[in-house]
């Protein structure tokens, strides 16, 4: 058994990685995350095990959320979508459940024009933020998130 169980949690839209808008999200998919952070974490790729999982509803979300609190998840990497931008009830599931989260984007929702995209109800309830490297973008949180864990 891995040291860490780590669910990568996505939200809206993100279900089809790699076809939608590649000129803001990319060309690369889900599927590519599982090499990334095994290149990025090397010798310690073996200590941690990733879950999957993607939704477009808010409730399906917070149910996903509530099921990682009742497994004993490690920590969550979690790309909301735009309920990042919307979604209090996301961030009070956060504040609650009891497990690390990094918040994550592909794109760096600061950089681009629409204002809404750079409020974030869920940035209070998560160790940290990590926007703007594309798909690395996982790869570099679970990494993150792993040194978090070492460390506390
Ligand atoms: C996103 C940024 C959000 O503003 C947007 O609504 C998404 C994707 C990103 O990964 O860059 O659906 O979270």
């Amino acid at each position: 058994m891995a040291k860490y169980e780590i669910l990568i949690l996505n939200g809206p839209n993100l279900g089809h990685l790699g076809q939608r808008e590649p000129e803001i999200y990319g060309s690369q998919g889900m599927d590519d995350v599982p090499r990334l952070v095994d290149a990025l974490l090397a010798d310690r790729a073996g200590d941690v095990a990733l879950t999957f999982f993607q939704a477009n509803g808010e409730g399906e979300l917070i149910d996903r959320l509530e099921l990682a609190r009742e497994q004993g998840v490690s920590g969550i990497v979690f790309n909301a979508g735009a309920y990042t931008h919307t979604s209090l009830a996301l961030a009070d599931s956060l504040a609650w459940i009891g497990i690390p989260c990094v918040e994550v984007h592909i794109s760096n929702v600061w950089a681009r024009p629409e204002t809404i995209r750079h409020q974030s109800f869920m940035a209070a309830r998560v160790v940290g933020v990590i926007a703007g490297f594309g798909i690395d973008s996982y790869a570099l949180a679970v990494a993150a998130l792993m040194n978090r864990l070492e460390h506390s």
